[in-house]
């Protein structure tokens, strides 16, 4: 539970650590700490936590414990995968593919790439975000080595048919890069028979701290290290493993499997309740024109709205809710993903997004909505 009085329906920036994972992350507050690579009997006790959340994960994941990479997030997960395979695949081809709409640490990788001799095609999707796989087909060349593309999207919720992708991939021969950050706990995901190479998640999404995710690397996928120093992560993330962390993770990765019907049925109401309350709302549009969508997102805007004079209201009354992506937020740029939807800078800075999480409930649901009816309704009053 917060401790605050705040409405916060902000889970997909972060999120309160699991019970489950608090009391797996208190066993070592206490105890002797050492690190995973030492020979003596504590670095191997601290070796066996890592290689049993290795283990734990694989089982998740449906593959092998090797395929499992610790990373510090999955920025640095979505960074390695995808500029580490461009750069270990660059004989055989210059071109990538991925979307417009996709997190900064995937489209920057792009540009990295880009600035260093390779050609990407950016896909825009039709006006609601949604990837034709038939596109995607049609968009590779021979040059093409790699394409990448997120499961959700972390501003509007939107779902891509990555399993339909990732087999068009495996199909033309070219590498797969998936980021599953904001899908694992929403979508069962299996990679045994999948299409996709590799695949990023992150911790501080599914109640387990920052600071550290997990890149998924299909065995015998080549690719170049970003980071250099020891050997650890199969030789391809140099540095001492944060096992507390990938404990913390392992745990918060079970509970998120256990429960994700559960979960799932919980958001789809409250999703249902909130779209209920709001679309009564002035000038609102719901922004879910698309084919599928998480329950846990919700986006809507407000049709000629003061934006900012929206958001300094909601953070009067303590309401913890986003624009777009937190790492956007402090900037005055509107999201590049309602804007690659078409938005104006207007209604894109009008934007809620309203994500939920394990502790959300009706009771904060229906406190939100009256909240925001009586700022939004005050607000269009003023201007006129
Ligand atoms: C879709 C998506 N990808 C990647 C990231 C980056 O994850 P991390 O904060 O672990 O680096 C985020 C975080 O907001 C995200 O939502």
């Amino acid at each position: 539970m917060r401790r605050s009085s705040t409405i916060y329906l902000d889970h997909a920036s972060g999120t309160n650590l699991l019970p489950e994972v608090k009391r797996r992350i208190s066993e070592w507050l206490d105890s002797d700490v050492a690190n995973p690579s030492s020979i003596h009997q504590e670095g191997r006790r601290s070796a066996a936590d890592l290689d049993e959340a290795r283990t734990s994960i694989a089982e998740v994941l449906g593959c092998k414990p090797s395929e499992i990479l610790f990373t510090s997030g999955a920025t640095e997960a979505n960074n390695l995968a995808i500029m580490g395979t461009a750069e270990a695949l660059r004989d055989k081809g210059l071109h990538i593919i991925t979307c417009v709409t996709e997190h900064p640490s995937v489209l920057e990788s792009h540009k990295t790439l880009e600035k260093n001799g390779f050609q990407v095609t950016y896909l825009k999707g039709d006006k609601n975000g949604d990837v034709d796989p038939e596109e995607f087909r049609a968009s590779i060349t021979d040059d093409t080595i790699l394409a990448s593309f997120m499961w959700v999207n972390n501003e509007t919720g939107l779902m891509h048919p990555i399993e339909e992708l990732a087999a068009i991939a495996r199909d033309r021969g070219i590498r797969f890069h998936c980021d599953a950050v904001q899908a694992f706990g929403h979508i069962p995901m299996q990679m045994q028979n999948s299409g996709i190479d590799s695949l990023a998640l992150s911790g501080h999404k599914l109640g387990a701290p920052a600071g550290i995710g997990v890149l998924y690397l299909r065995k015998g996928r080549a690719i170049s290290r970003k980071s250099f120093g020891g050997s650890q992560e199969q030789n391809v993330r140099a540095g001492t493993q944060n096992h507390i962390g990938a404990a913390a993770l392992a745990t918060a990765i079970q509970y998120h499997t256990t429960h994700l019907d559960v979960n799932t049925k919980k958001y789809v109401e409250l999703s249902d309740h909130i779209q209920n309350q709001l679309k009564t709302l002035p000038g609102i549009q719901i922004n879910r024109q698309g084919k599928q969508y998480t329950p846990n997102i919700l986006s809507c805007s407000f049709r000629h709205l003061d934006g900012e004079a929206l958001f300094i209201r909601l953070d009067m009354q303590n309401i913890a809710v986003s624009n777009g992506a937190a790492c956007s937020t402090g900037s005055q740029a509107p999201s590049h993903v309602l804007t690659a939807l078409g938005f104006d800078e207007n209604l894109a800075q009008a934007s809620l997004r309203i994500s939920m999480g394990i502790e959300s409930s009706r009771h904060e649901i229906d406190d939100f909505c009256g909240e925001l009816k009586q700022i939004v309704t005050s607000i269009y009053r003023d201007s006129k």
